[in-house]
């Protein structure tokens, strides 16, 4: 058995549903399909433009499906009350840009108005009992910033990773990943990973010493289109393990 945990995204069935802004395909019954194929949690983005994911879905899932939940969100006021009012299992704080295609990195911890805002939503949903982690590149400087403001998870951004899959700076971005990997690890937080991780590069990151958990959506939906949400789920589940 894998100590690697899969959360599985469901966002892009989200993304399909609004296309006809219809009620089909169904979140809630993908993560039924997702949840017996061997997903550990259920991942859903809220994002500002509601391009996929609705407050009414975390509202459902929370109510309809016993799992857990990890909502991805930005650090502001009407995001912190949606996290408040429905309560998922844990939250990983990730940055927002009008007109992005999806997340484009970890969070700036340099700017100093983003990490007061971290800083309040670690503090406001952890008092509630919900689990904050924070989106980071793969940078020193930010995972211990991450850490000085209270963040007792990081999960590490594996785009640039990702992204190099096959070229020449594979190695040197699976290595960016192993010595954040070590420093998460030495500051006694949780190590999580996720963004652009497929059939095909996840395996050197889900066996980096401490890993615990990986969240993946676009690959395993566009697998499920070929083969079914549940081969596509399962299959993934077991590269990790
Ligand atoms: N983790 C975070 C923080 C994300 O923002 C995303 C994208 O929503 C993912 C993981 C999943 O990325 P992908 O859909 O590329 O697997």
């Amino acid at each position: 058995m894998s100590d690697v945990k899969l959360g599985v995204n469901l966002d892009h069935i989200a993304t399909l549903r609004q296309a006809r802004m219809i009620s089909n395909p169904d979140p809630i019954e993908a993560a039924r399909v997702a949840l017996t194929s061997g997903a550990d949690m259920i991942v859903m983005h809220i994002r500002g433009d509601r391009r996929h994911m609705q407050e009414e879905d975390l509202e459902r899932m929370r109510k309809e499906v016993r799992c857990f939940i990890h909502l991805e969100m930005a650090a502001n006021d009407e995001m912190r009350n949606i996290a408040l009012k429905h309560k998922p299992d844990s939250v990983c704080i990730v940055p927002e840009k009008p007109g992005e295609l999806t997340t484009e990195g970890g969070l700036n911890l340099k700017d100093k108005s983003m990490v007061k805002e971290v800083e309040k939503t670690i503090k406001t949903l952890s008092d509630k009992g919900i689990e904050v982690s924070l989106f980071l590149d793969p940078n020193a400087d930010d995972i211990r910033t991450g850490y000085k403001i209270g963040a007792d998870t990081v999960e590490l951004c594996t785009k640039a990773y990702s992204e190099s899959w096959g070229k020449k700076n594979q190695a040197k971005e699976l290595e960016r990943l192993q010595l954040a990997s070590y420093l998460v690890k030495e500051l006694n937080m949780n190590l999580h990973s996720g963004h652009g991780l497929d059939y095909y590069n996840v395996r050197p990151v889900a066996q980096i010493e401490g890993m615990e958990c990986l969240n993946i959506g676009f690959s395993i939906i566009s697998r499920a289109v070929f083969v079914g949400l549940k081969t596509a789920v399962s299959q993934m589940k077991e590269i990790i393990g």
